[in-house]
């Protein structure tokens, strides 16, 4: 127990919990080029020299597209009752919009149906990055016609899901998709200018909030939401200008999305920071559509920043500083179970989000190959814990996380880190498609079956 630990009661959890894993259709699906799906930008960036790791691509990935049978055993063996998945526009409009590709469609139907049968709730994504890459030929995400292209895409998967499918997450992660694709290029499609980023943060929450009534209207019933990374931020100091860079980093990161989405607009302090000249164009009817009422927010939590006043060659000023009490995962991510607990309790008490569901969580370590049938990965059983431990202590706080899905339910391809980083609790060999539960995995098995934290 350190100070990056919550104490929590009670090992129980409420009834009618969650217990989930997570994939997204390009780290696993692979048969990128069958069965009529067309181009993504991640499709093109990853085939493009130097863009990533050893040059790795989600080509084949897990082949989850052929072995989505054996796949849907996994999610049994470990217990689970849920399965979050994402849809790969490419393979339902190849164009992005205009045509439908009816083998696309069929796929998913098909999973779908073998989710319910095996008793597992589909939890589908719509968007995990891979946009069509004839819509970033014309511009991508900051163009407006972005969004539009969206809600026809989205229209067309919820006529054909939505009788099945009652959990549907339009965006997972708008910042990355915004940032990471449009101003650092360290993902697809690799621009890096900084006023496409908020443009496309725009259209996406555009995107988001137009979607949600055709969702609604398609899928009787259903609940929708949004999955948003927030980042849990402190000062590293107590200094004013410590605490307020921790504001601006906030506001960058967090409330630039949860405002817009319940109903604040863009957060005054950040529209003052980028000026006249960076802020996105908008029309007086977006912030109506971008609020559109929802049933839930997932968060995807991975780790905290510790901020200090930083350089001024950035808009936000702010430079990382370490975080106390931190072990370091495979991703120099630090692991650090409060940062969830603190997020969990801000965004309830500040935002009207209804209930909240950890959509993705997890840590990636350097795994060994299973030995004798199992593979032995204490540390991230360790970091599952935890952070279970952190959410639970929430929950006895009278927060209302509802479920946790973990990241994920299998190796898969790690976007620009290629196939280096082993997020899953399923070991995946990559050149035979082997899959082998590791021990967290049947850790986490234990805590599904039981609907609690398993002593010891
Ligand atoms: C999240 C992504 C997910 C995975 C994890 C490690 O940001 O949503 O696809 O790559 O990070």
């Amino acid at each position: 127990m350190s100070n990056a630990d919550v104490l929590y009661k009670d090992r129980r959890f409420p009834e009618g919990f969650v217990w989930g894993a997570a994939t997204a259709a390009y780290q696993v699906e692979g048969a990128a080029r069958e069965d009529g799906r067309g181009e993504s930008i991640w499709d093109r960036f990853s085939h493009t020299p130097r863009k990533t790791l050893h040059g790795d691509t989600g080509d084949v990935a897990c082949d989850h597209y052929h072995r989505w049978r054996d796949d849907i055993r996994l999610l049994r063996a470990l217990n689970l009752n849920a399965y979050r998945f994402s849809i790969a526009w490419p393979r339902i409009l190849p164009e992005g919009r205009g045509q439908i590709n009816e083998a696309g469609l069929a796929f998913y139907d098909r999973l779908v149906d073998e989710l319910l049968a095996a008793g597992i709730t589909p939890w589908a994504t719509l968007y995990h990055w891979d946009l069509p890459q004839p819509l970033e030929d014309v511009g991508g995400w900051p163009l407006r016609a972005t969004a539009d292209a969206f809600v026809t895409y989205a229209d067309t998967v919820s006529r054909r899901l939505g009788d099945r499918v009652k959990n549907w997450i339009t965006l997972n992660e708008p910042w990355c998709s915004g940032f990471l694709g449009y101003h650092t290029g360290e993902h697809a499609p690799g621009r890096t200018n900084l006023k496409d980023a908020l443009e496309a943060v725009h259209s996406l929450l555009l995107a988001h909030g137009k979607a949600v009534p055709v969702l609604r209207r398609n899928s009787p019933g259903a609940r929708v939401g949004i999955t948003l990374n927030l980042t849990p931020t402190y000062p590293a100091t107590d200094s004013v200008a410590d605490r307020a860079a921790a504001q601006r980093h906030d506001g960058y990161f967090n409330r630039w999305y949860l405002d817009p989405l319940y109903g604040r607009g863009y957060p005054a302090d950040l529209l003052d920071l980028y000026g006249a000249g960076l802020a996105p164009a908008t029309e007086p009817s977006d912030f109506a559509e971008i609020a559109a009422l929802t049933d839930f927010l997932g968060i995807n939590y991975y780790s905290p920043a510790f901020v200090c006043d930083g350089p001024t060659n950035s808009p936000w000023r702010v430079q990382g500083a370490p975080v106390p009490d931190a072990d370091l995962t495979d991703m120099s991510w630090p692991a650090y179970p409060r940062g969830l607990y603190d997020l969990l309790r801000r965004v309830h008490q500040d935002y009207p989000t209804g209930p909240l569901y950890v959509t993705e969580n997890g840590a990636a370590y350097d795994d060994a190959p299973p030995r004798g049938g199992r593979v032995d990965d204490a540390r991230r059983t360790r970091f599952l814990a935890r952070h279970l431990a952190a959410a639970k202590a929430a929950i006895e706080e009278g927060v209302p996380c509802r479920g946790y899905f973990a990241w994920s339910l299998m190796d898969n391809y790690e976007w620009a880190f290629g196939y280096t980083k082993r997020f899953g609790i399923t070991y995946v060999d990559f050149a035979t498609q082997a899959r082998t539960i590791k021990d967290s995995g049947r850790w986490y098995a234990r805590a599904a079956a039981g609907n609690r934290l398993p002593s010891g």
